[in-house]
């Protein structure tokens, strides 16, 4: 007998802004436009040391923008996942990346990550982003326990899970490699809906 829990129905990302006062989460996909357009920004942030250490991406090239940004679409038509364009909004300037995507849709269970451009880091919008989907997530798709992790040397990406709401639960060891090779320890920190929100 398959027992099925009554979330799972309702566990589906939907399309959405949501609204972080200087900045504001778009979904990732081709209608999405920023100042000098996507693929230059895309390229820059995959030129940043820290963003081609811990979170590497591949926009080298117009084709490969492309290809991101319908598998973004895609994401969001099937509800499978809920990548985030983070944008300035005063002036509607690539800031970074969040995504949250299933890990466990039946249990309820995501993972979330996110990156910065240099030029948007130090003021908070990576906690705030993190913070704000893991809400809209429990509010809206029935999550019951986000996941992250990250290599125990990126400390930065440490503190982002501390100040977002997400304790320490453990390292895994040898658990990713972030270069094709090695593989390295990583911290797992996590949130339940049950946590509550403190701003
Ligand atoms: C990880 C990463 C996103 C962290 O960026 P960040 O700017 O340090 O993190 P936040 O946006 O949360 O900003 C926090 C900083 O802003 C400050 N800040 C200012 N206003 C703030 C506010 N309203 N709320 C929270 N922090 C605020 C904090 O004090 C903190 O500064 P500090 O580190 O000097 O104490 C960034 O280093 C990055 O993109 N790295 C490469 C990609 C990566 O590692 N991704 C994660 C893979 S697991």
């Amino acid at each position: 007998m398959t027992i099925s829990d009554p979330d799972t129905d309702r566990r589906v990302f939907r399309p959405t802004v949501l609204d972080l006062g200087d900045a504001l989460l778009r979904p990732w996909g081709p209608d999405l436009d920023v100042p000098g357009g996507i693929g230059p920004a895309l390229t820059a942030a995959a030129a940043d040391p820290a963003v081609a250490r811990w979170s590497p991406l591949s926009a080298t090239g117009q084709v490969v923008v492309e290809t991101y940004l319908a598998r973004c679409e895609q994401y969001w038509a099937d509800g499978t996942a809920a990548p985030f364009a983070i944008v300035d909004a005063a002036d509607g300037s690539l800031c970074g990346n969040a995504y949250l995507g299933w890990t466990n849709r039946d249990d309820g269970v995501a993972m979330i990550g996110y990156w910065l451009l240099a030029a948007a880091r130090g003021r908070g919008l990576a906690s705030r982003a993190t913070t704000a989907v893991t809400r809209w997530a429990v509010e809206h798709a029935g999550v019951r326990r986000i996941e992250l992790y990250h290599a125990v040397a990126n400390e930065d990406s440490c503190r982002v899970a501390v100040r977002a709401g997400f304790p320490y639960e453990g390292t895994l060891r040898g658990s990713y490699t972030y270069d094709g090779g090695v593989y390295v320890d990583e911290h797992l920190h996590a949130r339940l809906a049950s946590d509550p929100f403190t701003d």
